[in-house]
């Protein structure tokens, strides 16, 4: 069985990852330092894969420790690359912290990869290193626009650091996988979204209102050019983001890779305002979403969504979910977390 490290495991794509992972086969050791994530969510993996995953709590910007993982685990034979700080908000706030975690830990990994010989990495990337692009659906060949936060450059940057470094080592392949906006659960209910603190994300923000958590939702700006006003995403069921991983691990292994860093938009191909979003969610709960109309939020990419041809085609790629399915599980999953039945 080929082993994979996960890194960010216990994340919210990186737990979604592991299950579909094992669910195809692959044998999976996770490491995740718990700053971000609980361990907890291991649990909830076990439930639906039947087995124990194990989780190394290291921080990957110390160097020795990351090494020491791959000195126990000599037969690795990919890594996915997820662990990293993501709040676009504090990203801007505090950007060094930013620079030091997702850039540190990311040359460590490759750093042990190239000197353990694992051939394989798949970076988990973000349809931010876009910006505010000129047309849309956006391809992969789509030029970048300054990033519109530390968080986005990071991901620039991180994606350069991977392309020039597997670049140097002929023995290594890299797939850049550049996510739109994730959403939803697993449709068990045992994994989901686990925000810290109060959801800087649209759809964790529309749940929390609908159970209560929060006492109203603000739409941030409703005077965009677009066919509401508000911003437009390409929203993809996190399950689907998930299978593209380890379809992306079944192309590098099997050596279709066209290039030896290839990169894929993950996205549905769709585009939803804010305000068809929460429409959708009030269809799927049969309730009235608390929401008043506000401010723009600074930062916010006008619209934004993807041309998923390349996936579809090379990956065999084909997302499952639509916008209802996202809501409906995302739902569930709030409701599960609070233990409400109806
Ligand atoms: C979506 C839309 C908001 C909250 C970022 C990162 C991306 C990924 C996901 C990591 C925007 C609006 C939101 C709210 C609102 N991060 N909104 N009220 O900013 O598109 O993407 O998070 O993987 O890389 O860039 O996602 O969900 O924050 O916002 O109106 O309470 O919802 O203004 O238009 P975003 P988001």
């Amino acid at each position: 069985m080929k082993k994979i490290l996960v890194t960010g495991g216990c994340g919210y794509i990186g737990s979604h990852t592991i299950v579909d992972l094992v669910q195809n086969g692959y044998e999976v050791i996770s490491v995740d330092n718990n700053s971000r994530s609980s361990i907890n969510i291991l649990n909830g993996v076990e439930k639906i894969i039947g087995k124990k995953v194990k989780n190394y709590t290291v921080d990957l910007c110390n160097f020795d420790d990351t090494f020491a993982i791959f000195q126990e685990n000599e037969d690795i034979t990919g890594i996915i690359h997820f662990a990293a700080y993501k709040a676009v908000g504090e990203s801007v706030e505090n950007p060094l912290m930013y620079f030091d975690n997702n850039l540190n830990s990311l040359i460590n990994i490759l750093r042990c990869a190239e000197e353990f010989h694992v051939p394989h990495v798949v970076f988990s990337s973000s349809c931010t290193v876009y910006g505010n692009p000129d047309e849309i659906p956006v391809t992969e060949n789509t030029a970048f626009k300054p990033a519109e936060s530390p968080y986005g450059s990071t991901k620039q940057m991180g994606e350069d650091i991977v392309k020039q470094t597997i670049n140097s080592y002929p023995d290594m392949n890299a797939i850049l996988l550049r996510y739109f906006n994730p959403v939803g659960a697993h449709p068990s209910g045992f994994i989901g979204e686990i925000p810290l603190g109060r959801p800087a994300n649209l759809v964790p923000g529309i749940t929390q209102t609908a159970i209560g958590k929060l006492p109203q939702m603000q739409v941030y700006g409703t005077d965009y050019p677009t066919k509401d006003g508000s911003c437009l995403r390409d929203y993809i069921h996190v399950s689907d983001i998930a299978h593209a991983h380890t379809l992306a691990l079944d192309y590098l292994i099997e050596g279709r890779n066209e290039t030896s860093c290839d990169v894929f938009n993950l996205g549905t191909g769709n585009g939803y305002t804010v305000l068809e979003v929460i429409r959708m969610f009030e269809k799927v709960s049969g309730q009235a979403l608390n929401y008043v109309l506000a401010d723009r939020r600074p930062g916010d990419v006008i619209a934004i969504y993807a041309n998923n041809d390349k996936a579809k085609t090379l990956l065999h790629w084909d997302p499952q979910y639509d916008l209802e399915a996202m809501m409906q599980t995302a739902w569930d999953w709030e409701k599960k977390q609070n233990s409400i039945t109806n």
